[in-house]
């Protein structure tokens, strides 16, 4: 079973009780929660209080990806807010094992982002560690971006990586999401993809949920 969580980057914020009952309404559990600080990433989104927001409506679990400089400094905050999982990039910060135990300490899954330039090596010596690795298939900072396709191959060494640890973990995919570049992702392995403008702007937003999801089911 693959998970779908469309992005709140690509939501009408006027109506967000709105567009969280339209998640639920479109068959789906899970919301995921872009944090932007514009130094990190060239965007500011929303802070602490998007997740809280979420956690108030109620019917959906939600990750928050961090894409912030110095996330040391945000995931104690962030936790309380009552995440599933808090993402943290590779490229952000100088001491990431130190950071994915702090997580975990605050009793929530810890996963890492890769920027698509990221080599997949650069998880050898944390990936048994970890809960999910969240892979990037647009540069981060904005929805409605164009996919990047040579990030595929990264997909299965993720997998591969894992597997050799022994561990089954979450393989999320985030950017440029449509139907046709999930079945390319979940073809590659991928457990978890995050949808943005392709959720938000369809015009039958249940019927979407429901093709990538028969897509995860239906792949090789
Ligand atoms: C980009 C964010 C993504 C983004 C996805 O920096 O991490 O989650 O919202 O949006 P789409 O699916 O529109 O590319
Ligand atoms: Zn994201």
């Amino acid at each position: 079973m693959i998970v779908l969580s469309p992005s709140l980057l690509a939501a009408d914020l006027l109506f967000l009780g709105e567009e969280l009952d339209s998640v639920v309404s479109a068959g789906l559990g899970d919301v995921h929660i872009d944090v932007m600080d514009g130094n990190f990433v060239p965007n500011i989104s929303y802070g602490v209080n998007m997740a809280h927001a979420v956690r108030r409506h109620g019917q959906l679990k939600f990750d928050c990806h961090l894409m912030v400089a110095e996330p040391e400094k945000h995931v104690a905050d962030f936790a309380r807010s009552g995440p599933e999982l808090i993402t943290v990039h590779y490229e952000a910060t100088h001491h990431l094992h130190r950071l994915v135990y702090a997580i975990k300490e605050l009793g929530v899954q810890a996963g890492v982002s890769l920027n698509p330039a990221t080599p997949v090596d650069v998880l050898k010596c944390i990936i048994h560690d970890l809960d999910a690795v969240l892979l990037m298939t647009v540069n981060p900072g904005f929805s409605g971006q164009k996919f990047i396709p040579s990030v595929l191959t990264k997909i299965s060494a993720v997998r591969e990586l894992a597997l050799t640890h022994g561990r089954d973990i979450a393989v999320q995919i985030d950017g440029g999401i449509t139907l046709e570049t999930a079945k390319l992702c979940l073809a590659e392995g991928a457990t978890h993809l995050v949808a943005g403008v392709s959720f938000f702007q369809s015009p039958d937003r249940r019927a979407f949920a429901a093709s990538v999801l028969e897509a995860g089911k239906n792949r090789g």
